[in-house]
């Protein structure tokens, strides 16, 4: 492939080898303007049904869509199964690399082989279909295949990512009343084994003592860690799954039967249940995958860095590719474990052809330096993508210079755990990229920036500011947020519903070739290291400290990070120590109650917090402050001189 370079605006037309090739092109835009039900219904054509759908969508009961009405099918079946039959069960689906530098290759003939095993045992275990299964595992296969199985048998699982703390497993055990908890002995994190299974039963003895809905904890031993035991309850995968049969019939199900629940951070402290389905949440994350990546089934090899614990690991490294026959790496540890080399090692091990991460990643790969990545053989690298915060395009253009020697496309790809698939994105083949853009909505996808009343933005002679809003139902949304349907609508349907909008809690801008690039959140949600923390649950945290009064946190602009969290603290009367003790005490129980992730970067002593007349916090004076700027407008507060006082504190502390 010949190197592209930008043209005179700093924009990048794609390559025309890649463009003649592309698995998508300008017609798809064509296709889904002129009829979007029956571009939908051509996408829901990649998957098999057991049973052919009647309708593409049926919106009646707005804001709960129905896609693919009378369609059954099994998600497992379409992910393993069809493969298999169609004489590619000796194709690798996982190379699966882990982090001490044992290896794995399983073929979709033994991924099959796999999840049918499991999906026995699990029936053996009494699970039906519609039952919970949680899930808390590192990246190994058997959380692959404790996925799919649940899928096979139509078990909603619920993924908690293995570095949430038992407290946050126990809220989410309880919330979807789980009657399994698949997990590992421990996880291998930088050379060492961090207990798992050890945390599995912190979160049952919780809530002093009181039982939970689990009934079982299934547990793949990874690390040989010795953990703690229930006679009765606890059952070793190895002695249960592995000699079950590896002979499954798979049933399908309804298009709307539901496939998970993935719990993420909202504007209060309590997490959401984020519920997605089948039939349309396949449809748009094959489609989606296979039209962004131009992943060519059996040519590729395909490598997203993400965890299962989050959306993108659902969809991109679990339900999308495998729908689209991929051959993937999976990598169980951190990328500088043990040595910055890492990822491009595995990259020239597996001639990964398809590279998928976030910012936060790219900009640590800068501040570690080119010659890292340059003294490895990367030209089997033929896309970039880019997930999860805002890319700034010096981070882009480094991405595709010094990853992708300047010839790759980057995809900048825009999307949420509510939203299931990609949603704005580039189209590698078709799309001149601009870097830190994500340019337009899909083929299908409709969206739209906004001002306050829902009028749009003008474009065209200037940039403008606004909402991000999606204005048509799309098939891999949302369905719900599990067990609190008002919530659901307050959060997502309310700011718009005159207009029937869902609303995505992002400002975007429009340039003036009307291209869109997506600004952060707009409400009090974080972005660290592309995971989403809200300021609640981290003040909630803090004041769980008996010397803690009152707490504010912001999310502070952070060179690597995207976002860093900053707290300020007014103590109790009765806290003695209010040092350097106190503060670092303050940040492990913040690390520990929500995730490592939350803990905070700074925390800062303050004699008061800055509020409204109404008692609201003035969050954006506080971040002003957090990020060493000038005040905006201080006329609203009660005690405009609280800022001095604050001031002085942060340059103490
Ligand atoms: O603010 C947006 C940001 O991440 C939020 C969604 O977070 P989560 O549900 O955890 O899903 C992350 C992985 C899909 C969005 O509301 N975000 C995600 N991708 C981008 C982004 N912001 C800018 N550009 C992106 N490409």
């Amino acid at each position: 492939m010949t190197e592209t370079t930008a043209d005179p605006r700093g924009s990048y037309p794609p390559a025309a080898a890649f463009a003649a090739t592309a698995n998508a092109g300008q017609e798809l835009y064509d296709q889904a303007a002129a009829d979007r039900d029956a571009f939908w219904a051509e996408q829901a054509g990649r998957l098999d049904w057991q049973q052919p759908f009647e309708r593409v969508l049926d919106w009646s009961a707005a804001p709960v869509a129905q896609w693919f009405v009378g369609g059954r099918l099994n998600v497992a079946y379409n992910c393993v199964d069809r493969h298999v039959l169609a004489g590619h069960g000796d194709q690798v689906a996982i190379h699966w690399e882990g982090e001490p530098g044992d290896s794995r290759a399983i073929t979709y003939r033994e991924l099959l082989a796999e999840v049918s095993r499991a999906a026995n045992y699990l029936t053996e275990l009494g699970l039906v279909a519609g039952d919970r299964v949680a899930i808390y595992m590192p990246m190994i296969p058997e959380a692959i295949v404790a996925m799919l199985a649940c899928a096979r048998l139509g078990l909603p699982h619920s993924v908690v990512f293995a570095g949430f703390s038992p407290t946050a497993l126990r809220q989410r055990v309880d919330d979807a009343r789980a009657r399994l908890v698949i997990t590992a002995d421990g996880q291998w994190r930088r050379g060492k084994s961090a207990p798992l299974k050890e945390a599995v039963d912190e979160a049952l003895y919780a809530h002093g003592g009181t039982p939970s809905s689990v009934e079982h904890v299934l547990v793949v031993r990874r690390t040989g860690i010795e953990v703690p035991w229930t006679e009765g309850r606890d059952l070793w995968w190895h002695e249960t799954v592995t000699p079950a049969s590896p002979e499954h019939q798979a049933e399908p199900f309804e298009a709307e039967h539901p496939l998970f629940i993935l719990y993420t951070s909202g504007t209060t402290g309590k997490p959401k249940g984020i519920l997605h389905t089948t039939g349309g949440y396949l449809t748009q994350t094959s489609y989606t995958h296979h039209a962004v990546f131009d992943h060519k089934p059996g040519r590729d090899v395909y490598w997203c860095t993400a965890d299962i614990g989050w959306i993108t690991g659902h969809s991109y490294i679990v339900y999308g590719p495998l729908a689209n026959r991929t051959t993937q790496v999976v990598y169980e540890g951190t990328p500088n474990f043990p040595d910055e080399h890492r990822h491009w090692q595995i990259i020239e091990k597996y001639g990964v052809t398809i590279y998928y991460t976030a910012p936060t990643l790219v900009r640590t790969f800068m501040k570690w330096g080119r010659a890292i990545p340059t003294a490895h053989d990367l030209s089997s690298i033929r896309l970039l993508g880019s997930v999860g915060e805002p890319i700034n395009p010096e981070a882009w253009r480094w991405y595709r210079e010094v990853i992708g020697a300047n010839r790759t496309p980057v995809v900048d790809t825009w999307w949420q755990t509510e939203t299931g698939a990609i949603m704005i994105s580039p189209l590698p083949g078709v799309t001149t990229t601009k870097p830190g853009a994500a340019m337009t909505p899909l083929p299908g996808i409709s969206a739209r920036v906004v001002d306050e009343m829902g009028e749009p933005v003008s474009h065209g002679e200037t940039e403008a500011n606004g909402y991000l809003v999606i204005d048509q139902p799309w098939p891999s949304m949302l369905r719900g947020i599990w067990g609190d349907m008002e919530r659901y609508r307050a959060t997502y349907w309310e700011r718009f519903a005159e207009q029937g909008w869902y609303f995505a809690g992002d400002g975007a801008k429009l340039d003036t070739d009307g291209d869109l690039w997506v600004l952060g959140r707009v409400d009090d949600v974080m972005n660290v290291s592309g995971h989403r923390i809200s300021t609640a649950e981290v003040e909630s945290a803090l004041v769980a400290h008996p010397s803690v009064a009152e707490a504010a946190v912001v999310g502070a602009e952070d060179p690597t990070t995207g976002q860093g969290i900053v707290a300020f603290v007014i103590l109790t009367t009765e806290a003695t120590d209010t040092g350097s003790a106190l503060i670092e005490e303050l940040k492990t129980g913040v690390a520990k109650e929500i995730s490592p992730i939350a803990r905070p970067r700074e925390i800062h002593v303050v004699p008061e917090l800055p509020k409204t007349r109404s008692g609201k916090i003035m969050r954006r004076l506080l971040r002003d402050t957090a990020e060493g700027r000038q005040l905006g407008d201080t006329s609203t507060l009660v005690d405009p001189s609280v800022f001095e006082a604050i001031r002085a504190s942060k340059e103490a502390g």
